[in-house]
């Protein structure tokens, strides 16, 4: 019974430290980019999910009957809550919708390295926007998170294509619309899946032995200069990148960021800009990931609106900082421990605790009668500046004994003054 459910954390203080630090730098790199938190539920009508391209994570649900009989899942990501959320406002959100959450998600995963049942999926967005202008602002926010938590692109480097490479390739061979969508999501898994499985499974949908080397002829160009050889002049997809990345470039952030034509992504919605960021060791999986899906609403039901923007979740970056030895050490949570001599001064113990609580100290009260050299360890171990005592004839003439825990120095200090 002391064991959680398979590919479940528990956050013991010591972690939930390090969560929160990681959370705060999640909303620092947010907020100075101009973007609002929202929320949803973490539970959601099945049918937010069930697309039908074949993509892992609607495989992958926690779903279930809920006791109305209503089919239900756990969300595995936050996008669609997100889709459901702009959609029923529609037209009353003033544009462009710039948010960032926080959600748990969960997914029915094989659990690894950096990859659980459940994770924290730090995600940004922007609705509204057509210009990849907004894709850029998406990476710059990225970067400034990786360089807070004191990664550099050295440690680093964010992939970015465009499924309008491979859409232009393949609508050439006919392939549009629905198969495009399967065809990029067995593509996602050519790294992860044998050679002829990928085969068999694009030959599936209809795709012969020369569309699907082009695909792969395609999907191994690494630079961008060489894009556009295989596509045809004045390609959108070739334009677009071209702009992107002189974009980048103006915000600084060339050395985090390399062209990739094989990052297609996982997810049927995406439709423009993809990127997924990499440790540059190739030893983790990615770190975080996202793209451009301006037609996620239209499968809703909903009128389309323009959009980008990425998840980032808690699991990998830790694996990834702790390689590194750059978790911070973040030790300290009190500034005082008050403790008192004697059972008659546990009211003023009391006292003194309010009033420094008051003044904004982190004050831990020792609630029961203690040792001396319990309350000197429990002081270490909490980390804490201080130590206030109570002692009978201090108290007496109003004062406190104040132990100042780094240097061993001790004062008298009156009550009122504390
Ligand atoms: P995703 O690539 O499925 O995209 O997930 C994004 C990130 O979430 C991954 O790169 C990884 O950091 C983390 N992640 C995903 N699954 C797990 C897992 N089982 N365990 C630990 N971490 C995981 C999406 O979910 C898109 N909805 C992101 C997005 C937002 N696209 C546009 N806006």
């Amino acid at each position: 019974m002391a064991q959680g459910v398979r590919g479940t954390r528990d956050f013991y203080p010591e972690d939930m430290r390090l969560r929160t630090w990681l959370f705060n730098r999640f909303h620092e790199a947010s907020l100075s980019h101009g973007f609002e938190e929202y929320d949803a539920p973490i539970i959601e009508h099945e049918d937010l999910y069930t697309r039908k391209q074949g993509e892992e994570i609607t495989q992958q649900l926690y779903n279930f009957e809920d006791k109305g009989g209503r089919r239900v899942s756990l969300r595995p990501e936050m996008t669609p809550s997100l889709a459901r959320m702009v959609m029923a406002r529609s037209g009353a959100l003033p544009l462009p919708i710039k948010w960032y959450s926080i959600p748990q998600c969960w997914r029915y995963e094989r659990t690894q390295r950096g990859r659980g049942r459940e994770h924290y999926q730090w995600n940004v967005d922007i609705w509204g926007m057509d210009g990849i202008e907004a894709d850029a602002e998406l990476l710059s926010v990225m970067v400034s998170l990786f360089r807070s938590v004191g990664l550099t692109s050295e440690d680093v480097v964010i992939k970015i294509s465009s499924r309008k490479v491979l859409e232009e390739v393949l609508g050439s061979l006919g392939i549009v619309g629905e198969s495009f969508a399967k065809t990029c999501v067995i593509v996602d898994k050519m790294d992860k899946l044998p050679a002829e499985a990928i085969t068999a499974q694009l030959s599936d949908l209809g795709l012969d032995d020369d569309s699907i080397s082009t695909i792969q002829s395609v999907l191994g160009i690494a630079k961008l200069s060489d894009l556009s050889e295989s596509l045809d002049e004045g390609s959108t997809a070739s334009t677009e990148l071209e702009s992107l990345f002189s974009l980048i470039d103006s915000y600084g952030i060339s050395d985090w960021v390399q062209f990739d034509a094989s990052i297609v992504r996982g997810l049927a919605y995406y439709t423009g800009p993809v990127f997924e960021a990499h440790d540059r060791s190739g030893n983790l999986r990615a770190i975080c990931g996202g793209g451009r899906y301006d037609k996620l609403i239209g499968t809703l039901g909903g009128k389309d609106l323009p959009a980008t923007g990425f998840g980032f979740g808690d699991m990998v970056i830790m694996e990834l900082l702790s390689d590194k030895g750059l978790l911070p050490d973040i030790s300290s949570r009190v500034s005082d421990v008050v403790f008192c001599m004697d059972e008659s001064l546990r009211g003023a113990a009391m006292s003194v605790s309010s009033k420094l609580r008051q003044s904004g100290r982190k004050v831990d009260l020792v609630l029961e009668g203690k040792k001396m050299k319990w309350v000197f360890k429990h002081a270490e171990r909490t980390g804490a500046e201080r130590l206030v005592m109570l002692m009978p004839d201090e108290w007496s003439s109003g004062k406190v004994r104040i132990k100042d825990l780094e240097t061993g120095d001790e004062s008298d200090v009156a009550f009122e003054s504390l």
